[in-house]
């Protein structure tokens, strides 16, 4: 079977782009694929943080995988500082990364521009390579994600290769780099619909866990009334009729998608729909569905929440798991670039 990893970060609150980008893809692939969903705590530490906040963000976020269809008789779903060999496989891929191509990063360059040189710890400039050790230290094939982390997915090929190259035996150099000695050269996969959702605010600027103001986004555990609220008074225009692909109506174009993706419908039935609509008739079908969908994610939730120890158990299966592969390809790993085995 082929393999698939992929893992959100347990900050704030999980966003209509992180289901769409990510988790509900995830539910798709757990039945064809192996899978392991990860939460990445590790991750969530590069930029300030409130640490009395992470262990309940954690339980939270793996909480909410399972409450949107991730089954843990399937997939494996655990945290990532569960698995030391994240950690362990991240310090011996930091020697192999060029410093250049940390530095060429978007999100690094933007998440340090805002923060300024004292708030930014080394921990967010060598992010990617903590991302590729997730990913290659399962030899995986396929990582679903959003279109924000394409660059990140790149690095981690790179990677991949270069340290084939470099560690992975006289036979593999021959053979001029590509394919896998040491690890599999993962491929990103990202979906047609869904891979950048936008804020309600701006529909210029992506929908994000970290932008200040709340009313840019959709939880998925906000309650009715405020998905209403944030619906009426999310971004629209003054354009007659709906319409998607008009580079001149960004947040049409993003409500419209929102829409489709929420309501499981084509594109074309959308455009039948909701062409002649105006804003106020389209902001209650698009209440209505998005309440629709997600109420029964929210009750699932907090039946799992309420379920004591089964959430525990669920993470710890998951993180023995993972630990047997993972612990096997470090260990490779140290062996490759010629470490003193232990006894
Ligand atoms: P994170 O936590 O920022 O986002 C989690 C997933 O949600 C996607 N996403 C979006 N998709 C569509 N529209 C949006 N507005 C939007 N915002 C976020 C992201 O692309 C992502 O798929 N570095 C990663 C987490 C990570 C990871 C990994 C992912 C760490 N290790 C290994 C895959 C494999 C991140 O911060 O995602």
């Amino acid at each position: 079977k082929k393999r698939v990893v992929s893992g959100v970060q347990p900050t704030g609150s999980i966003h209509l782009g992180n289901y769409f980008g990510a988790i509900k893809n995830w539910v798709a692939l757990q039945n064809t694929y192996d899978t392991l969903f990860f939460i990445v705590d590790l991750h969530a530490i590069t930029l300030p943080y409130e640490a009395q906040q992470l262990s309940k963000a954690s339980r939270s976020t793996a909480a909410i995988y399972l409450a949107c269809g991730v089954d843990p008789s399937k997939a494996s779903v655990f945290v990532q500082s569960h698995v030391r060999a994240h950690v362990e496989l991240m310090w011996l891929l930091s020697s192999a990364t060029p410093i250049g191509w940390l530095n060429k990063m978007i999100q690094f360059k933007e998440k340090s521009r805002k923060a300024g040189d004292e708030e930014v710890g080394v921990a967010l400039l060598t992010y990617p390579v903590l991302m590729a050790s997730d990913i290659l230290l399962y030899q995986s094939d396929f990582v679903p994600v959003g279109e924000d982390q394409k660059q990140h997915l790149e690095l981690t090929r790179d990677l991949a290769e270069r340290v084939n190259y470099l560690y992975g035996g006289r036979k593999w150099k021959k053979l001029g780099g590509r394919g896998g000695a040491i690890f599999k050269v993962p491929e990103p996969l990202i979906p047609p619909a869904g891979a950048r959702i936008m804020s309600l605010t701006d529909g210029l600027s992506k929908m994000s866990k970290s932008a200040p103001s709340d009313q840019s986004r959709i939880n998925l555990l906000d309650p009715k009334d405020l998905i209403a609220n944030k619906i009426k008074r999310c971004k629209t225009d003054a354009f007659p009729g709906l319409e998607f692909d008009n580079p001149e109506r960004p947040e049409c174009n993003n409500l419209l998608s929102i829409y489709q993706l929420i309501s499981g419908k084509t594109k074309e039935e959308v455009v039948q729909e909701c062409q002649n609509m105006n804003w106020g008739t389209f902001k209650t079908l698009l209440t209505d569905a998005l309440i629709d969908h997600l109420h029964p994610i929210q009750v699932r939730y907090d039946e799992i929440m309420s379920e004591s120890g089964y959430l525990d158990e669920v993470l710890a299966e998951g993180a023995r798991n993972a630990s047997e592969i993972a612990d096997a390809t470090v260990n490779n790993v140290y062996q490759a670039m010629g470490f003193l085995g232990r006894r």
